[in-house]
């Protein structure tokens, strides 16, 4: 076990790349179970939830080369020998969701685990079930594993009750083999979805408005594989630099992003009076003393991403004045809150709202990541904290974030992975 040591208070500068994005990369790789033939996935990101669905991928029998420098992935699933995702496999990340879709799609049956992943509360899968019951599959709930068998898989209209990034994309690789057109009404609009829709078009599915609320899967024979996809930028990385850069009233460009992916937080940042110069594909955040405090509420996107609700309390926190978080997505998303509290936060929660009296003062402290967002704000607060910080359960961390201290390394930020 490693923890993170930041000695606080140094101002960050120069520039900083940014990676592909973990959301999209944990549904394209099993999506390429769907295709017969070899895909080559481009601008993978280095994290650990992509190399343990490469694992899975190799326990089903998918040949896979994996070249970590050039953050290149080819995938051959011709010889795929296996339906059968166990617990052991899944436990501790949730994308393994996406198996049961991609798996449906391709042999009509798929038996795989309860999905672990970050701590919510609640985070049920029913839309997801839902959605694959009226494909035509018959699901049981046997001893941990979601069977599923379809005598054929037939397109249909669902209207998903919530608005699920899951749900979305797992109907939409369920379904671009099935006979008929489905139609997916209330989907998820996040970048993620849009890419891998551009990706299973790319190999000669027949989907229609990805990006929009009404998604339309026209069903084809086959999946043609050789065919080259460069993921997406990592929106949320993207917006976790530039909180760190106004938390510490620095000046950097993030590099290799889609300004519009970030359109709710520059809109936050410059209400705060936090300068954002937007070029094609870069960022630019000049940080500022005064920073004005303003409420958030977190929603699908193109709202304001419940993945940057942890950092983006750490910047009201220095905010002047009071500001509020209603987090609109999950039951319960404030575990990090307890643990800026030792750093010497001031904030109360109250059900799904917390209060955040700003004009605080972080103390460095011994303190714990509860999950991968979590730990990403207590980074950013350990950068402007006075005296030293110890992060622990940094793995959660290093599922979703690419190289994180080396980035903030090169930005100037005194912080190192030590043996805990
Ligand atoms: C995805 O989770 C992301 N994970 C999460 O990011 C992100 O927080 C979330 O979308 C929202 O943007 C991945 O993409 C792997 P949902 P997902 O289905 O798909 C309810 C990170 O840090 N719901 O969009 O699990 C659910 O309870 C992670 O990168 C149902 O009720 O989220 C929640 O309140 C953390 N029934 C809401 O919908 C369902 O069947 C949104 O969940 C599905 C979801």
């Amino acid at each position: 076990m490693e923890k993170f040591v930041i000695n606080g208070g140094r101002k960050l500068s120069g520039e900083v790349n940014i990676s592909g994005a973990k959301n999209s990369a944990v549904a394209i790789i099993p999506a390429t179970i769907l295709v017969d033939g070899v895909c080559t996935i481009e601008n993978v990101p280095n994290i650990k939830d992509v190399r343990l669905l490469n694992d899975i991928l190799i326990k089903l029998g998918i040949k896979i080369d994996y070249d970590e420098v050039s953050d290149i992935i080819v995938v051959d699933s011709e010889k795929i020998n296996s339906y059968i995702v166990p617990y052991d496999l899944v436990k501790c990340m949730r994308a393994s969701y996406y198996l049961l879709g991609a798996l449906l799609g391709r042999f009509k049956k798929a038996e795989v685990s309860f999905p672990g992943g970050c701590d919510f509360g609640y985070r049920p899968i029913d839309q997801h079930i839902k959605g694959f019951e009226a494909l035509g599959a018959k699901v049981e709930i046997d001893q941990g594993m979601i069977k599923m068998y379809a005598e054929r898989l037939i397109g249909c209209q669902i209207y998903l009750d919530v608005v699920s990034v899951g749900a979305t994309i797992n109907l939409m690789l369920a379904a671009v083999k099935a006979e008929g057109t489905t139609i997916l009404e209330n989907a998820a609009k996040e970048p993620h979805v849009v890419d891998v829709a551009n990706f299973l078009n790319a190999m000669g599915a027949n989907i229609k408005g990805a990006g929009t609320d009404i998604i339309k899967i026209k069903g084809v024979e086959s999946l043609k594989g050789g065919v080259t996809h460069s993921i997406i930028p990592d929106q949320i990385e993207v917006g976790t630099y530039m909180i760190a850069a106004a938390v510490t009233k620095s000046d950097i460009t993030i590099k290799n992003v889609i300004p519009k992916h970030m359109e709710s937080l520059i809109a936050k940042l410059i209400e705060m009076n936090v300068k954002v110069i937007e070029g094609e594909d870069t960022i630019r955040i000049i940080g500022n003393d005064e920073l004005t405090n303003v409420n958030i509420k977190t929603l699908p996107y193109p709202g304001f991403p419940t993945d940057l609700h942890p950092q983006a309390s750490v910047l009201l926190c220095l905010a002047n004045g009071i500001s509020i978080i209603t987090e609109g997505v999950w039951d319960s998303r404030f575990q990090y809150v307890d643990e800026l509290k030792r750093m010497g936060a001031n904030i109360k929660v109250e059900g799904r709202v917390s209060i955040i009296e700003g004009k605080n003062k972080f103390s460095g402290a011994p303190v714990k990541a509860t999950d991968l967002r979590a730990g990403a704000a207590l980074v950013i607060a350990g950068l402007v904290a006075e005296g030293t910080t110890e992060i622990y359960n940094i793995n959660f961390i290093d599922r979703g974030y690419e190289n994180f201290q080396s980035k903030l390394r090169s930005l100037g930020a005194d912080i190192v992975r030590v043996p805990e």
